[in-house]
Parts: C-alpha cells; sequence; structure tokens
C-alpha cells in the first residue's frame, strides 16, 4: 500500500474551487444559507418549487410565478417512451441509482436542446431534468414491483405528484408537508463531491445531461448520498432497542464507519438533521416506524457520546422515507430527485463565468528509472 503522506488539502478539503450564489455550508455554527435565507426559515415554510426557483432565479417567487413555475415543472414530467422501454429493460433488482443515472445519459439523446448550451437552452433542459428524474425514479419502482405506472395529475403540486406516481396512493397532509420538506431540505448543499463532479465535468463545456450523470455516478457510492440507504440497513441489521448499545460499540471498537454520522464541513449538527430527526418522529405512528425511530435516537446519543460526531442528512431521511412507504434502494434516488435542482442551478452558475476545472496532483512516482526492453523483463 502507498504510504499515506501528509498531503495539504487531501480530499480537496478548504479547497475553494468556485464562486457561488447559491449555498452556504457554516460547518462550524450548523448552519445552512441559500440566496441569503437561513435554511431553518425556509424548511417546513416554502414548497420544493419555490426552494427551485429561489435557486435558479434568487427570489421567491409571488403567487402567480409559483403557480406558472409548478405548472410548467409538472408539465414537463413526461419522459419519452423510448426511456420507459429502456428502464423496462433493467434486469430484476438493477441499483435504482444506475438505472436513474443510465436514463439521464439516454434522456440527453432525446433532448430537443441535446447540444446547445446557450441560457435559455440550459433552462429549458434543466426544468426537464427536475421534473423527468422524479418520473424515472417512480416509474422504475412501479415497473419493478410489476405494477402500472402513473401519470401526474397538473392539480397537484410538484412534491404530491412524485409521491404518487412513486407509491400510487393519495399522500396524506402530513406526508405531503414531510416529503416536500424533505425535497427542500436535500435541494443544494455547497460542493459536494456530486456537486463538484458536476461542475468539473461541465467546465470541460460536455453539456447538461453528461453533468448530471457524472453527478449522480458521484451521489450513489455510500460515503455520499448511498449512505441513507445502508442506514436502514444497519438499523434493521441492529432490530432491537436492547441490541443498540453492543452493536454500535462493536462497529466503533473495530473502527467501522456507522453510516449515515460525520461531515467534511459540520463540526457540529447537520442543521437539515434537526428538521428530519423531527419529521421522523412526527411520522413513527406505528409500531415499527416508532421502534426504528427510538433505534435511530439511542444509536445518535452513543455515537455522539463516544465519538463525539453527530448524524448527517442521511441519517434520519432513512426513517422518514420507510415512514413514506419508499422501499430502502430508492433513498438515494429520491435524494438524487431533490439535488438534482441543485445540480443544475451549480451548471448553470459555471457556465456564466466557465474555466476548465482542472487541478494538480503531488506525483509520488519516482523519476529516473532504467528501461528495461521485454525480454529481458522478469
Ligand atoms: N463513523 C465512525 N467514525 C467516523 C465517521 C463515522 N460515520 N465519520 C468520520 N469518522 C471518523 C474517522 O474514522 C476519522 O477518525 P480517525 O481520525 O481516528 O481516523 C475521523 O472521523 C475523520 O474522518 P474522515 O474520513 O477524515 O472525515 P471526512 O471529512 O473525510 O469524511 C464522511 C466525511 C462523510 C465521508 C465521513 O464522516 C463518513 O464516512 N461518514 C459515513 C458515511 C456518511 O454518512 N456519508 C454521508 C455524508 S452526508
Amino acid at each position: 500500500m502507498t504510504e499515506k503522506r501528509n498531503i495539504p488539502h487531501r480530499g480537496l478539503e478548504k479547497v475553494v474551487a468556485a464562486d457561488t450564489m447559491l449555498t452556504y455550508v457554516d460547518g462550524q455554527n450548523g448552519k445552512l444559507y441559500h440566496r441569503g435565507f437561513d435554511m431553518d426559515t425556509l424548511a417546513g415554510h416554502i414548497c420544493y418549487e419555490e426552494m427551485v426557483y429561489l435557486l435558479w432565479f434568487g427570489k421567491l417567487p409571488t403567487k402567480t410565478e409559483l403557480e406558472n413555475f409548478r405548472s410548467e415543472l409538472v408539465a414537463q414530467m413526461r419522459i419519452p417512451m423510448q426511456v420507459i422501454e429502456m428502464i423496462k429493460l433493467a434486469p430484476p433488482k438493477a441499483n435504482p441509482m444506475v438505472v436513474l443515472r443510465t436514463a439521464v445519459s439516454a434522456m440527453g439523446m432525446f433532448d430537443p436542446d441535446g447540444g446547445k448550451n446557450s441560457e435559455a437552452a440550459n433552462l429549458r433542459k434543466a426544468k426537464r431534468l427536475v421534473a423527468q428524474v422524479a418520473t424515472v425514479v417512480a416509474f422504475y419502482h412501479r415497473i419493478s414491483q410489476n405494477k402500472p405506472i402513473i401519470s401526474a395529475g397538473a392539480k397537484m403540486s410538484f412534491a404530491e405528484n412524485f409521491l404518487y406516481i412513486f407509491t400510487g396512493k393519495q399522500p396524506t397532509k402530513l406526508e405531503k408537508t414531510v416529503f416536500d420538506t424533505t425535497l427542500v431540505l436535500h435541494a443544494d448543499h455547497g460542493l459536494a463531491a456530486s456537486t463538484f463532479a458536476a461542475r468539473a465535468t461541465v467546465s470541460t463545456l460536455a453539456g447538461m445531461h453528461s453533468s448530471i450523470a457524472a453527478a449522480l455516478a458521484s451521489l450513489k457510492g455510500p460515503l455520499h448520498g448511498g449512505a441513507n440507504t445502508r442506514v436502514m440497513e444497519m438499523l434493521e441489521d441492529i432490530g432491537n432497542l436492547a441490541n443498540v448499545k453492543s452493536y454500535i460499540e462493536g462497529m466503533l471498537s473495530d473502527k467501522k464507519r456507522i453510516m449515515g454520522f460525520g461531515h467534511r464541513v459540520y463540526k457540529t449538527e447537520d442543521p437539515r438533521s434537526h428538521h428530519l430527526r423531527k419529521y421522523a418522529e412526527k411520522l413513527s405512528k406505528n409500531e415499527a416506524n416508532k421502534k426504528l425511530f427510538d433505534i435511530s435516537h439511542h444509536i445518535e446519543k452513543i455515537v455522539l457520546e463516544k465519538k463525539g460526531i453527530n448524524p448527517n442528512v442521511d441519517f434520519y431521511s432513512a426513517t422518514v422515507q420507510r415512514a413514506l412507504g419508499i422501499p430502502k434502494e430508492f433513498y438515494t434516488c429520491i435524494f438524487a430527485s431533490a439535488r438534482v435542482a441543485g445540480w443544475v442551478a451549480h451548471v448553470m452558475e459555471q457556465f456564466k463565468d466557465n474555466r476548465l476545472i482542472r487541478p494538480t496532483s503531488n506525483y509520488i512516482g519516482g523519476f529516473e528509472r532504467k528501461f528495461v526492453s521485454i525480454e529481458k523483463r522478469s
């Protein structure tokens, strides 16, 4: 194994790679700002469409602007028939994030603005992507369960539509609010690995669909968006409140990572986690969900006590999504369906002042090695 060297900014920690007007993550104080608004003043007070509007246009919409924007998004939720057929061809139990990444690449081929990078074309593509990603996720869920796909209804909000075409059931008022706010909470988060991947990709002028496919590839990993699925696997594995202490202490003494904990930027509580904890508790009406919530709460207490590490956005999003009837394999896709708004916002921002993103590496491979011809190599 290569010897670990003390590389300044290993993992690009604290490196500033871009100016942004979109989001500020205040890791010391556990605060999150979007376009100047504190997330704590937005969460629970705005819907996802307002959040997307804020990110893209820099202001909260008026009632009329919101209605128009919502109708536009909902109207764009249709995806090409060829993409539906392609989704149907996915092998049984294919990872939904792989299906989504592949579908986004495919949608790039069918997009009427494919190949165009003007500001107007990018905005049209951004709207289609936000709308269509949700549809792909919902359709793949229905198809994987051998259930018929459902079309979006013009009168419902984006979140309500999404949950309805995903589960096939009209959500309750509480479910609607929680899902909507979950999307708001996940919409953007500074230069996370996936957002960096999106910006780095588009900095080569590769185009919006390519950059969103790159972002999806990055989000899938368990150190990033893939953590929420792993959290539920862990909760199921623990199974019982009485097992929490020994399970978590065992993991910590084996130097294993507890999924849903820790963050590169937050040195205190992730503010999104606080909102999701509250919703997880509110939704924990039946015994099974209450049990999962109690296990989660106990894990939080132990990890904080033993390691001083706080939960991140993925920890309570697992129990929230379970209570909303979303299977664990789809948790990361729900994250992606919200974050796509942030990714496209960053892509549009990158286009406005683009310079190829091309960091350098610290070469440790040696010099002046003696060349040996193939006949003489041992
Ligand atoms: N469980 C146990 N220990 C953890 C931990 C976790 N979830 N997260 C960090 N640590 C520990 C590391 O083991 C390391 O300890 P050490 O210095 O004794 O080796 C220390 O904290 C620093 O970790 P490091 O990997 O350098 O931090 P990072 O900034 O690179 O990593 C994450 C950030 C998110 C990758 C990391 O916290 C993690 O792996 N979390 C679990 C996966 C997760 O929930 N991802 C979603 C993020 S939103």
